[in-house]
């Protein structure tokens, strides 16, 4: 059977060969047994739905077995044998052409170079899903080998529930993941209700199918760090001199994979902790980290040689961070910058390695001893933030990097309690996050966020082509360019410029790029003229992460620089995904979940394929343009100054804009009222 007929077969109706487990690869670690026996049968007879009578003697005691030693039904038999990877568009079968490049972005995001879990259906982030299961993957990619563009598809975390009828201008696919009533929204609410197979965690771009790899967290990465040596260097000039910053922190899995490479790229010495040596070992040959180290005895003169030398390398320990921060604490090592990339969004089920316990140990104890699991997480939270606390008292910067971290560890009763006073209605941890010191006020706050685009063609020549526009569009930009947004912007550019020789891309021809409103909108418009002048080959795939300016409701991360006391409302996500759908998205998602965990961030996105049309013009001027103002607007209500100036500017850019303006009020006033 050929790749495009195997597409559009769906679930077969014969049973397929059990394809070998693959012990080469990373797999998801076996998930928390949470289900009563009842629960169990109930799990059982929602997987056979999927499946004929005659089929369920043969499957059911097959997926009774996986659900006992993995925690999931992920119906491993009904895996593809085909090779996981974004074809050129025109490979996948389809009678419509948005349908086509929502295959390629789903094959992208399965893709074995791309996937941190790719046989579990999980993309990044520990337990970000695509589907929760093979047969999900088959039905869907059949549904969208046959939909026209007069039907839209309506996934439910996951679960195709049909094509449905609508029109030309309608999203093509409309995607929720995780939507729970909010009582409901636990951390055991989301391990119940995906062992039962009715719910599922799609991160950001997991589950909306927008995931480019590793380049996507790069960028944002290497703006963060590049912005916190700055403020280091900045803030110590006089005492420090031209000091070169040491950065430490921990994480080299699928996004925290970043920080070493950001950190040369911002020329500090970094030091990153990881406990998994695959994963070390992973970023290492990829040419991400320089250096790898199992002994801190050998580590620690290591760090004061590159300091002293000035010598911008990344170095990997590979072991807990716990003890790297102790050791770090006790040798009396200057630390310039802190910071924690584990995957504290899900720290009961893979996501933090307690110190004292090795990988297996941990791996073991999660799945058969959960209270015991915990109290060790906690335990070592507790010691991770002692540590910390000794090397801030000595002057390091700290900032947590928008993955629950600082929310974990005051869960864990460590010493967080702000030093001073917090600001009013700050969020009152001993640290800020790094939205609340840097992209927030730098970018967030006026319309700066990830807007990415995938060249369909598969052709690196178009990602060329692609990358030389967009620096046209920012260098024109540039002239004009009033003074608070023009660094942001020259940073892009530089960064835009090096993009093609960085080599970033793995998996389908992609490219990230921080813009604003302008930026994002003059070039995807530049984009649809070279697609329909001939100079790029095929339709471009529009889309942005969802740590955006707009599109993600998250407190303690993306919105924890709102002051007015709305970080907890979620309005802004809601709306956004909603308007985006009316707007000329080709599709849309909002999910419960991302990367600060289930039940702490709404978070919405979008992809829209541009295919030359002047159709496209029409939708990249209309969705752009509130994708990313819709934030700014709301931002500016909460008072965010930057924001007030980038709305203001906006409304004088277009007349049929107007966003009501908080007035401000004199502090004496309101204190004398009370
Ligand atoms: N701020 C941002 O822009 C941003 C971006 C991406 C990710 N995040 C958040 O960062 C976290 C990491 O994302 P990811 O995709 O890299 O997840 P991941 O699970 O792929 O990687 C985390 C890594 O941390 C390692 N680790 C866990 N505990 C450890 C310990 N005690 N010591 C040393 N290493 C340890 C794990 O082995 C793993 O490789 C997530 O919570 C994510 O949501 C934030």
């Amino acid at each position: 059977m050929t790749f495009q007929e195997e597409l559009q077969q769906g679930i077969p109706s014969t049973l397929p060969e059990m394809p070998a487990y693959d012990t080469t690869i990373n797999h998801a670690p076996k998930r928390k047994d949470i289900l009563t026996p009842d629960e169990k049968r109930l799990a059982l007879r929602n997987a056979l739905r999927y499946f004929p009578k005659h089929l369920h003697a043969q499957l059911a005691p097959e997926f009774a077995e996986e659900m006992r030693k993995y925690g999931r039904i992920y119906m491993y038999r009904y895996r593809p044998t085909y090779p996981m990877y974004a074809r050129p568009i025109d490979e996948y079968p389809h009678r419509c052409i948005q349908a086509a490049a929502i295959m390629m972005m789903i094959q992208n995001n399965l893709d074995p170079r791309v996937a941190q879990h790719p046989h579990e259906l999980i993309t990044y982030g520990g337990n970000g899903a695509v589907f929760q299961n093979w047969v999900q993957y088959r039905l869907v990619m059949r549904y969208l080998s046959e939909m026209t563009d007069e039907q839209t598809l309506v996934m439910y975390s996951g679960h195709p529930l049909g094509l449905f009828p609508s029109h030309k201008n309608a999203p093509r696919v409309v995607v929720t993941n995780g939507m729970v009533i909010p009582n409901y929204s636990k951390p055991d609410d989301w391990e119940r209700d995906n062992a039962l197979g009715v719910s599922q965690y799609g991160q950001m771009t997991a589950g909306s199918y927008m995931y480019i790899g590793p380049q996507g967290i790069v960028h944002g990465t290497t703006i963060t760090v590049l912005n916190a040596a700055r403020k280091i260097r900045g803030e110590r000039k006089d005492e420090r001199g031209e000091r070169i910053p040491l950065f430490v922190t921990a994480g080299l899995g699928g996004m925290s994979g970043a920080q070493p490479k950001a950190g040369n790229i911002a020329g500090v010495v970094s030091v990153t902790a990881e406990i998994n040596p695959k994963a070390a070992q992973k970023r290492f040959e990829q040419g991400w980290v320089d250096e790898l180290h199992e002994n801190l005895d050998e580590l620690i003169p290591a760090i004061k040689e590159a300091v002293t030398e000035k010598k911008v390398v990344s170095m990997a320990y590979v072991g807990n961070v716990v003890d790297l921060w102790e050791r770090l604490a006790d040798k009396d090592i200057h630390v310039d910058l802190g910071s924690d990339q584990t995957s504290l969004h899900n720290p009961w089920a893979g996501g933090y390695y307690p110190v004292g316990y090795s990988f297996e140990e941990s791996q073991r104890m999660m799945a058969e001893e959960p209270e015991r699991f915990k109290e060790a997480v906690q335990a070592s939270l507790r010691r991770q933030v002692a540590a910390i606390n000794r090397l801030a008292d000595r002057g390091m910067y700290f900032f947590d990097y928008g993955n629950a971290f600082l929310l974990e560890a005051s869960r864990a009763g460590a010493d967080l309690t702000p030093t001073n006073l917090p600001q009013q209605g700050k969020a009152s941890f001993r640290y800020p996050s790094y939205v609340q010191d840097i992209m927030g006020p730098l970018f967030f706050d006026y319309g700066f966020g990830p807007f990415r685009w995938v060249c369909s063609s598969g052709d690196p020549r178009d990602l060329e082509t692609s990358d030389r526009l967009a620096a046209e569009v920012l260098e024109e930009m540039l002239k004009t360019a009033p003074d608070d947004i023009h660094g942001q912007l020259a940073d892009n550019l530089h960064w835009i410029k090096e993009a093609g020789k960085n080599n970033l891309v793995v998996g389908s021809q992609a490219r990230i790029l921080y813009a604003d409103a302008e930026g994002r909108t003059k070039i995807a418009l530049a984009f649809n003229e070279a697609i329909r002048r001939g100079e790029i080959s095929k339709p471009i795939v529009l889309g942005r992460d969802h740590h955006d300016v707009s599109g993600t409701d998250s407190p303690f991360r993306e919105t924890s620089n709102i002051y007015d006391g709305s970080q907890f409302c979620a309005d802004m996500a809601v709306q956004n995904v909603i308007g985006d759908s009316f707007r000329g998205a080709t599709w849309v998602s909002i999910h419960n979940g991302g990367g600060v965990g289930w039940g702490e961030v709404i978070n919405g996105g979008f992809g829209m394929v541009i295919d030359g049309s002047e159709a496209c013009d029409h939708r990249i001027r209309q969705m752009l343009f509130w994708d990313v103002n819709n934030g700014i607007a709301r931002r500016s209500w909460a008072r965010n100054s930057g924001s007030m100036d980038a709305i203001r500017r906006e409304m004088e850019r277009t007349p049929e804009l107007k966003v009501t303006m908080p007035n401000l009020v004199d502090d004496a006033i309101i204190n004398s009222a009370f």
